[in-house]
């Protein structure tokens, strides 16, 4: 018998590398082997191919070339953002505001803050739909107040953050203002004067190019301490010997997201669309839930609970469907979300979440399978078990998380 891969419904978690990125970057594991730091013509070769990818990268966002660092990636950036801010800026204050429903990548390095150098976190909630409120930003601005982090959207649920209000209020209280828009860059619109924004983090993984390669924008004039110590490298902010290779691929990945960038929104929304209203349609308002804004939301990213299952045992139960139930860093876990919690589901309308996220390669045919083996499969288990186990999407609500 044929195997056929299963359908990839996890583009959240990361995406595969576009052939068109691949084939940018392959020279540089051969020909164009030269150090940037030389000064000869294979040192200044990839010197220009770095500055190349900077110029893709910073257009991407609508900021400057030299207002781009690269890093390792999303949780390296996240880290510089944070710590940097923190160290620099610990003598004017030690208060930090950051959202109930960030990754751990902002999470722990506040922790470490907290923990080792006496930091204050407000952890803000959200609202039913993961949205802060931006006036709850505003009220919790103290004096000491030195950064906010709060990310552009959700990997869970997709939700869409008001950045644009929040920056402003930070610009008016003068505080730095970080945001996480590993999820967003390549699916939605990403403009960092719009956004209001000092710092932002781009993930290469998330759209089309290599995992281990990021950046991070940092607004000109922004205070920040660097986070490793060496030569010259990044205009002095990152050193280490750049990662030519990917970021090539970063900035070949980037360009290509830019100019697809209205029409994949389209696509993708349509097909979430019909992946939302086929598996509605098979399973009925009442044993399904939509997490998430209806609207303010990324357009490839569905998360649903369903009625009397556990999600992660559904998707053991449907291997043609690889999908997520959470966020990848919580895969293995049968501990609910802690991002559903803080939208205040009940403990099984988390445990029963599945995420399912769509992109450049999705197809038509691959949703419409895929809503047919989950209908497919939760009506069986409801047959098989005879209704007897299925939990009420009201029923108590789970413990939260420590945020
Ligand atoms: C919102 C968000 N930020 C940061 C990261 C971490 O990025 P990386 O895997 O490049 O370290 C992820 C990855 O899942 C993410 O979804």
């Amino acid at each position: 018998m044929k195997s056929r891969k299963p359908i990839y419904l996890d583009y959240n978690a990361t995406t595969p590398i576009d052939p068109a990125v691949l084939r940018a970057m392959l020279p540089y594991f051969k020909e164009h082997f030269g150090n940037p730091s030389s000064n000869h013509p294979y040192g200044k070769l990839v010197k220009g191919a770095l500055n190349t990818a900077r110029e893709q990268v910073a257009n991407l966002i609508g900021a400057k070339p030299n207002e781009i660092f690269f890093t390792s990636g999303g949780t390296e950036s996240n880290n510089y953002a944070i710590i940097g801010t923190a160290f620099a800026k610990m003598d004017e204050g030690r208060h930090i505001l950051t959202s109930q429903i960030e990754r751990p990548s902002i999470l722990k390095p506040l922790r470490y803050l907290e923990e080792k150098f006496g930091f204050k976190v407000t952890y803000l909630p959200v609202d039913e739909h993961g949205i802060v409120n931006p006036s709850d930003v505003e009220q919790a601005i103290i004096d000491e107040t030195i950064l906010i982090t709060i990310m552009h959207a959700n990997n869970e649920v997709g939700t869409i953050e008001p950045i644009e209000k929040i920056g402003r209020i930070a610009k008016e209280k003068d505080v730095v203002f970080h945001t996480d828009a590993a999820q967003s860059c390549g699916k939605i619109e990403v403009y960092v004067d719009k956004l209001n924004v000092n710092l932002l983090t781009v993930a290469g993984h998330k759209l089309y190019a290599p995992k281990g390669i990021g950046a991070l924008y940092i607004k000109t004039g922004n205070t920040i301490d660097k986070f490793i110590h060496g030569a010259g490298q990044e205009m002095g902010r990152r050193p280490g010997t750049e990662n030519v290779p990917y970021i090539v691929g970063l900035g070949h990945a980037c360009e290509i997201a830019s100019d697809m960038l209205h029409d994949f929104g389209q696509r993708a929304k349509t097909l979430r669309d019909q992946l939302y209203n086929e598996i509605f349609d098979g399973l009925g308002e009442e044993n399904m839930k939509l997490n998430g804004h209806p609207e303010l939301r990324l357009p490839n990213t569905l998360n649903i609970s369903i009625k009397g299952i556990v999600g992660e045992e559904l998707l053991s139960q449907i291997p043609e469907i690889a999908a997520s139930t959470g966020s990848a860093c919580h895969a293995g876990s049968t501990e609910p979300s802690g991002v559903l919690l803080a939208l205040d589901l009940t403990r099984e309308q988390a445990l029963g979440a599945l995420r399912l996220s769509l992109g450049r390669w999705s197809t038509q045919e691959e949703v419409y399978e895929a809503s047919q083996l989950i209908v497919g499969n939760v009506k069986s288990k409801r047959t098989n078990n005879n209704g007897s186990q299925i939990i009420s999407l009201e029923s108590e609500k789970g413990t939260r998380e420590p945020s």
